[in-house]
């Protein structure tokens, strides 16, 4: 039997990373995004935002491009879409509703209700976007519904673990492959979509709809709460003089904690973990199991708390004003090697300190764009230096690997005080300190 032709609908961090990453597994692949611009750039082998590798993979695949495999192309057809595929991937994104914890499934919903109208034959539609656990089981009766096809279109859930930064390597080589089916051909051939890493070893489970679902918010939630541990413990480290990297070292080498997810900073953010949290607990409250994610409210509220308390050591650096006080800003992505801002920890605590008076110009390797476009109204520098240049104080705020290469002389040749804020605890507090630089960071000694 021939390859089963693919389709991905929603082409951001998750559809463009997936659709190129099947084109590079040997599929014929289209894409499709409501945003034309997106596609416009895409066509031209363009990532539409920062990752490293996709360009690469895109220029490889896309149709057009010189020296491409052709097996990747775009189209704005519902009609085309339902035509050329047999196994459909949803991977559109499932906001934060605005003013409730609950996620905003209108993107799904409309996804679905564009392309089961044109599934004439047999065909698979695989949701991979992250959804209140229930969603499944109530998108396959909307599909069998509105598909002519009827049964024979079903769905299955096949969650992504992505991280930004790490997308392509995680489409290609993921840790596991998590499989809801709802009917008899879903398993089948999601294993034919997945032989390669398999075959490599990635462990695949076939579960039902709700445990799919819910493996995504689990995990993520885990994630949260360890970053939140860690960051409670930061706040005791605080009060009782403790240094809480110091902590984490010592309680990581317990293999039963681990290293992974102990960074004590100013949390954290981006477009998955916080939103996640909330619709969990939302969905939670639905089904009469509040009581049991009590606990990610905690995580939430410390999360927010590190946010606040880098502005609040801020404001005591300066001698308690922040009115007309020059602060220099490194990083606005929420984490390093992305451009992206949602959610970002980073440009939170940077708001909030101009928005109490301070003079803050920012500088970021990648995220500069968005950070305007999110923030127009801070100052923006094209480089570290030049942030740096009068600066009152410089906080380190997004972790990426050119500020840790910062040479604390020349900094302090450029600033108006050589006074250093890690907001992220991995700059090297001896360095600096050598170099005549007031050092303090989150949930560490001053000095
Ligand atoms: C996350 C999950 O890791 C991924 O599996 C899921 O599919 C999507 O959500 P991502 O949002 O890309 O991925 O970023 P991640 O690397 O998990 O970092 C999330 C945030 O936590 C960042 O702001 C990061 O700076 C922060 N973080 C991470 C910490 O503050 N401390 C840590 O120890 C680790």
């Amino acid at each position: 039997m021939a390859s089963p032709k693919i389709t991905v609908i929603g082409l951001g961090y998750l559809g463009a990373t997936h659709a190129a990453a099947m084109a590079e597994l040997g599929f014929e692949v289209l894409g499709l995004d409501v945003v034309p611009e997106k596609m416009r750039k895409l066509e031209q082998g363009q990532a539409p935002m920062f990752e490293p590798g996709l360009e690469e993979l895109l220029r490889a695949h896309v149709a057009g491009v010189e020296g491409s495999t052709g097996r990747l192309r775009f189209t704005d057809s519902w009609e085309e879409l339902g035509a050329f595929g047999d196994v459909h991937f949803l991977c559109v994104n499932t906001p934060q509703k605005h003013g409730e914890f609950a996620c905003d499934m209108s993107y799904v919903e409309r996804a679905v209700d564009s392309l089961a109208p044109h599934l004439h034959g047999p065909a698979l539609v695989v949701g991979k976007s992250t959804v209140p656990v229930g969603s499944a089981e109530r998108l396959a009766t909307r599909i069998a519904e509105l598909a002519p096809a009827g049964q024979e279109a079903e769905l299955a859930w096949n969650p992504e673990f992505l991280r930004e930064s790490f997308a392509v390597k995680d489409t290609l080589h993921p840790d596991r492959i998590v499989v809801g089916v709802g009917g008899p051909r879903g398993e089948a051939l999601l294993r034919e979509v997945y032989a390669q890493p398999v075959a490599e070893g990635t462990p695949f489970l076939v579960t039902d709809f709700p445990t799919a679902e819910l493996v995504k918010t689990a995990a993520n939630s885990f994630l949260a709460t360890k970053i939140s541990f860690i960051n409670a413990m930061a706040e005791v480290c605080e009060a009782a003089g403790g240094d809480v990297v110091k902590l984490a070292e010592a309680i990581g080498h317990d293999d039963r904690i681990g290293h992974k997810f102990l960074r004590a900073g100013i949390g954290f953010g981006g477009g998955c973990l916080p939103k996640d949290i909330r619709a969990f607990m939302a969905r939670a409250g639905e089904l009469g199991a509040s009581e049991a994610l009590t606990f990610l409210r905690e995580v939430d509220s410390i999360n927010m708390r590190r946010r606040a308390q880098m502005v609040e050591l801020a404001r005591d650096a300066l001698g308690g004003v922040l009115l007309g006080k020059r602060i220099a800003v490194l990083g606005a992505t929420f984490k390093p090697d992305s451009d992206d801002v949602r959610d970002s920890p980073a440009l939170n605590v940077a708001g909030q300190l101009h928005l109490q008076g301070a003079q803050v110009t920012v500088y970021d390797p990648k995220g500069m764009e968005n950070a305007r476009a999110v923030f127009p109204t801070l100052g923006y520098a094209d480089s570290a230096l030049d942030a740096a240049h009068g600066a009152d104080v410089v906080l380190h705020l997004t972790e990426w690997p050119e500020f840790k290469e910062l040479d604390p002389a020349a900094l302090g040749d450029v600033v108006a005080s050589r006074h250093l804020l890690d907001g992220r605890n991995t700059l090297d507090s001896a360095l600096w300190r050598k170099s005549g630089w007031l050092f303090r960071a989150l949930g560490r000694p001053t000095a």
